[in-house]
């Protein structure tokens, strides 16, 4: 591990990342992808499907050790994950999963907190085989919060819900965001999420991935449905070949 700065909790720079299928045929997911990521910043990993997002995101759970480049934490890294699909445990109720891998500091009363700010209160003694995939995502969001990481990593967390369903779901992860102070990485393919959640938005190639632009975005950039249009837009005009998925 090396010193990185104060600011900074991950640098990575992977040279090379790739699959060899059960065919033998090998895809290069990643080539010389290199990114910096700041202490409680919400960076956003933005492209085409399968452009290496995901690969990348894993490699930063530590999930995925077999690539060649370097990856150099600040300090040892907690690390908390959502999943496309919510991976909860069906014979477990809803308080059970959200205990699953909660921090040895999180109180009943932490619980209560955040099963409120979730909107799960009614739910806790259910098991997840009655919940709809919205109802799931939010088990599985509330888990990541509950295991207190400093790092929280997020992909496509939004992806099959109905529209309703995902804007309260990406309010409550933003709510959840700026009451604790946490680095959060999401990966989306959806530029209105993207400008919505994301302080940074890093624009990958399409495969093998590499990041070939990054975006800021500013609080007034999602003040209102017509500014988070505006920005969707505007990164649309500038690079159209990220939008065809
Ligand atoms: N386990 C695997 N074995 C072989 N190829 C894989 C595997 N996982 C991903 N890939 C391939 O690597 C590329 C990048 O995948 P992924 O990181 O999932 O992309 P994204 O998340 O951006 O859609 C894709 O071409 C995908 O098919
Ligand atoms: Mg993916």
């Amino acid at each position: 591990m090396q010193h990185v700065g104060v600011q900074s909790l991950l640098k990575v720079h992977i040279k090379n990342k790739t699959y060899l299928g059960a065919n033998g045929v090998e895809t290069q997911a990643l080539k010389d992808a290199e990114l910096t990521l700041t202490e409680n910043s919400f960076t956003v990993f933005f492209g085409p499907s399968g452009c290496g997002k995901s690969t990348l995101l894993r490699i930063l759970a530590g999930l995925d050790s077999d690539y060649e480049g370097e990856v150099h934490w600040a300090h040892p890294p907690k690390v908390g994950m959502v999943f496309q699909e919510p991976r909860l445990l069906p014979w477990r109720t809803v308080k059970e999963n959200i205990l699953l891998s909660a921090d040895p500091t999180f109180s009943e009363q932490d619980f209560s907190q955040l099963v409120e700010v979730m909107g799960l209160t009614e739910m806790v003694s259910h098991f997840p085989g009655e919940l709809s995939l919205g109802l799931s995502r939010r088990v599985a969001i509330a888990r990541a919060f509950a295991s207190k990481p400093n790092l929280l990593l997020l992909d496509e967390p939004f992806v099959s819900l109905d529209a309703p369903t995902a804007a309260r779901l990406r309010q409550l992860v933003r709510t959840l965001w700026v009451d604790n102070p946490i680095t959060a990485v999401m990966v989306t393919h959806d530029m209105r999420e993207a400008v919505e959640l994301g302080e940074e938005v890093l624009l990958f190639t399409a495969r093998p991935g590499s990041i070939h632009d990054r975006l800021t975005i500013l609080p007034t950039d999602r003040t209102s449905e017509a500014t988070i249009e505006a920005k969707r837009s505007e990164v649309k005009s500038l690079y159209p070949h990220l939008f065809e998925t």
